[in-house]
């Protein structure tokens, strides 16, 4: 079969990137213009100035992707980018270039969901085996799905509330960590012990997840120590939040393993970033004897090169989008 270059393009949140990969496994370039300073100073995503950025770094970033790659958009079979979910704003600007690129150089056009690319990460490591368990952590999910086949997903349980990524966000802010959260509290938790008795979330045996009341009771416990003008320790509490976040992954995805006996795993998202994480699915996957597949760094975070996995089934069965579809902030990949 002859070689597939798909061209992708990731803008859901703040991070502008394109990538080029191959046959939908290996990534032949891939750049990622992160805003992640501009909105530090704001102490979050500022969606209005995400957009914004998007616009005006999106042709660069196009250059320097098939500068890197050494080809141009005519060397493509198709353009991918990532429709939902995401800040509509952020997600129209990489759609509406898309569908550009696509009307020009007579590609097809090809719509992702992004947290469908944060699973397809996966095929830049080791072909996907079905069936897969998949833990999706990030800023706004933290769900437990069986991908039975490509694009076939079984919802086994999901946060009642809050992401795991949000509850991470807030500690610390709450501690005085800037903006990105996750990895300033994962660096100070390393430098802490789990000092503070937090109380432990989801005892029971769903699948389900729950950080608002952990993410809570933190809040009041730095607010009540200030009162009492009792000083908190931040790598203590990092560290205590962490073990206490991530043992909730730990249990749900050990009792889905036991009652699946499925073989091969993946932990996808932003929040697989997480060192400890990974360590303690690593260990999970050794107990029961199962494959994991977690991306490396660049691929966990936000960026193209996922896009373009995600992509390549849909090439494949010829599910190409038209030029009057529109990207929705909320897209649902599984029930
Ligand atoms: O997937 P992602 O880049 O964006 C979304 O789709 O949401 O995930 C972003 C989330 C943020 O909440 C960020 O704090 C978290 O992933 N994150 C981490 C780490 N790196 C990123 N959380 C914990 N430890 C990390 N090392
Ligand atoms: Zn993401």
């Amino acid at each position: 079969m002859k070689d597939v270059y798909i061209l992708a393009i990731e803008t859901s949140c703040d991070e502008t990137s394109m990538a080029i990969v191959k046959n939908g496994n290996e990534c032949v370039a891939m750049v990622v213009l992160s805003q992640m300073n501009t909105h530090s100073e704001f102490g979050g995503v500022v969606p209005e100035i995400a957009s914004r950025m998007h616009t005006e770094n999106i042709t660069m970033v196009l250059e320097s992707t098939l500068n890197k790659a050494g080809m141009s958009v005519n060397d493509m079979d198709a353009i991918a980018v990532t429709f939902a979910p995401g800040l509509l704003g952020s997600l129209l600007v990489g759609l509406e270039f898309a569908k550009v690129l696509s009307f020009v150089y007579e590609k097809p056009l090809i719509k992702v969901n992004h947290i469908a690319g944060h699973i397809y990460a996966c095929n830049l490591v080791d072909k996907i085996q079905f069936p897969m368990l998949a833990l999706v952590v990030s800023g706004g999910h933290t769900d437990l799905l069986i991908m039975e086949r490509d694009y076939k997903f079984k919802l086994l349980g999901s946060t009642l509330d809050d992401a795991i990524g949000e509850a991470y966000d807030k500690v610390a802010r709450v501690i005085g960590l800037p903006y990105p959260g996750g990895p300033n509290v994962e660096n100070y938790a390393k430098q802490g012990t789990h000092a503070y008795d937090l109380p432990i979330p989801m005892k029971d045996d769903s699948y389900n997840f729950s950080y608002s009341g952990l993410k809570s009771n933190i809040i009041n416990l730095v607010h009540n120590q200030k009162q009492k003008n009792i000083e908190i320790n931040p790598y203590d509490l990092a560290c205590s939040f962490q073990n206490v976040a991530i043992d909730q992954l730990v249990r749900k995805v050990d009792k889905a393993l036991t009652e699946y006996g499925i073989k091969n795993m993946t932990v996808a998202g932003g929040v697989s970033a997480n060192k400890y994480l990974r360590e303690q699915m690593q260990a999970l996957a050794q107990k029961h004897d199962a494959n994991l597949i977690i991306p490396e760094m660049k691929y966990c975070t936000d960026n193209a090169g996922m896009i373009a996995c995600a992509a390549f089934p849909l090439f494949k069965n010829n599910s190409f989008a038209s030029l009057s579809d529109s990207a929705t902030s909320l897209d649902k990949l599984y029930t």
